[in-house]
């Protein structure tokens, strides 16, 4: 460990009492004939009754696969929406159920109308070997959401074992995802294993140099993660509002640009901490500029310190991208949050989508480990065409950016400390 690392180390021990090591894979564990409650994040945009994205249900299957294909059967759990205990037409995972049947087509996949009681027993009490049964949304009972030891008993009375593939849910300590751990012998799902793999390493174990790229529009929401990111990353790229504040702390006039200004200092703070563990700050150096966000509307470039007084920055600039594509060529780790542009107004996304092809083409390459997560970022990525050529692509939006800020997930925690004790 050299003397930068072993300080960072000492700045930031974030992680500390977590001991990912507990957690315990599905994989390997006798399940035939098993009753395996698997929670899932099947919380997917629905768009006129359609699943708009089945992102998260492909990334899921091949747990509920494998598990079905050993002969458990298979009792899936979810949420989606946000019900607050009251069914509504647009928050039932029926459809969600059909679709998954559509992806997996081998196996029987059916929806039972209840999360649990009497009406569920019934419908897992039929389950054969390898079939699945997804459950109605969880968030329907009011327990679910205050960690209610009684719920977490009624769903356990569904299963033998408890299987979490839901590490985008695990930020929230939920009775599916937190109590039930008490329950059953629980353990963590391939995609949960994934995740927690690829996000550890890009985070805690990078290969160095390691660079983080982040972006969004206020610095506001993100205090934790930069905090967190400077003690850890060599290089903390930032990009969109964000950056304007940055650059604002440093005195640069940004015209009608989005700066928050109650967090200048803040922002200073967060600069004055990267030079303590030596990370650098990379902000824009040129920027387009314009006076509505509006698509196609009228732009200009400019550098980073002469905004005009009505311009605002929707985008960086082809020096910035220039000199970002010389530091990726520098480093071996991209761990990527939040986009560096207004990217949905076109085109106002051509900086975020030419540096997003520049990482998966260093990545196909082999040059780069690059992991990227968060709804937005994820988007961008895919409207880029290269969320395939990232190493990693993490389906979480808010617990990858609690786990980018150093938080310990309480559904994470769970599987470790249940995979602590012997049952
Ligand atoms: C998500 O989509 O980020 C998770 O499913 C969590 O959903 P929630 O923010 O409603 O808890
Ligand atoms: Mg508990």
């Amino acid at each position: 460990m050299n003397e930068r690392t072993a300080a960072r180390r000492e700045t930031n021990p974030t992680k500390g009492g977590l001991d990912l090591s507990q957690v315990r894979s599905i994989d390997g564990v006798d399940v035939r004939g098993k009753r395996v409650l698997v929670r899932v994040d099947f919380n997917v945009p629905i768009e006129n009754g359609v699943v708009a994205d089945t992102t998260r249900l492909t990334r899921v299957l091949p747990t509920i696969a494998k598990l079905a294909r050993e002969e458990a059967k298979v009792v899936v759990l979810s949420h989606l929406g946000r019900p607050k205990g009251t069914p509504t037409p647009d928050t039932s995972l029926k459809l969600v159920a059909v679709k998954m049947q559509e992806l997996m087509p081998g196996t029987a996949v059916r929806f039972a109308a209840a999360h649990s009681g009497d009406d569920a027993k019934r419908v897992v009490d039929a389950l054969k070997p390898g079939e699945v049964t997804v459950l109605e949304n969880v968030r329907y009972h009011k327990g679910e959401e205050k960690n209610d030891r009684d719920f977490a008993k009624a769903l356990a009375a569904l299963g033998d074992l408890y299987v979490n593939d839901a590490f985008s849910s695990s930020h929230r300590a939920h009775a599916s995802l937190e109590a039930i751990t008490d329950l059953l012998p629980s353990y963590a799902g391939l995609l949960m294993m994934a995740e927690i793999t690829a996000l550890g390493e890009a985070l805690e174990q990078p290969e160095r140099p390691a660079m983080a790229i982040t972006g969004g529009a206020k610095v506001s929401t993100k205090i934790e993660v930069l905090t967190n990111l400077v003690s850890r990353m060599d290089q903390l790229v930032v990009g969109g509002g964000m950056a304007n504040t940055l650059l604002l702390a440093k005195g640069f006039t940004l015209g009608a640009s989005l700066v928050e200004r109650d967090f200048v200092a803040t922002a200073k703070g967060i600069m004055a901490r990267a030079d303590e563990s030596g990370c650098e700050v990379v902000l824009p150096i040129d920027v387009v500029v314009a006076k509505e966000l509006k698509p196609g509307a009228a732009w200009q470039l400019c550098g980073a310190g002469n905004v005009p007084s009505e311009g605002m920055i929707l985008d960086f600039g082809p020096k910035s991208l220039a000199e970002l594509k010389r530091r990726l060529g520098q480093v071996k780790t991209v761990l990527w949050n939040g986009p560096l542009g207004a990217f949905e107004t076109p085109p106002f996304g051509e900086g975020t989508f030419a540096l997003a092809r520049e990482v998966a083409r260093l990545t196909k390459s082999g040059k780069l480990v690059s992991v990227a997560g968060g709804g937005d970022t994820v988007r961008a990525l895919n409207e880029a065409h290269v969320a395939e050529d990232f190493s990693y692509v993490s389906t979480a939006g808010g617990a990858f950016l609690e786990w980018l800020g150093g938080a310990q997930l309480p559904g994470v925690v769970a599987l470790a400390r249940s995979g602590s004790r012997t049952h």
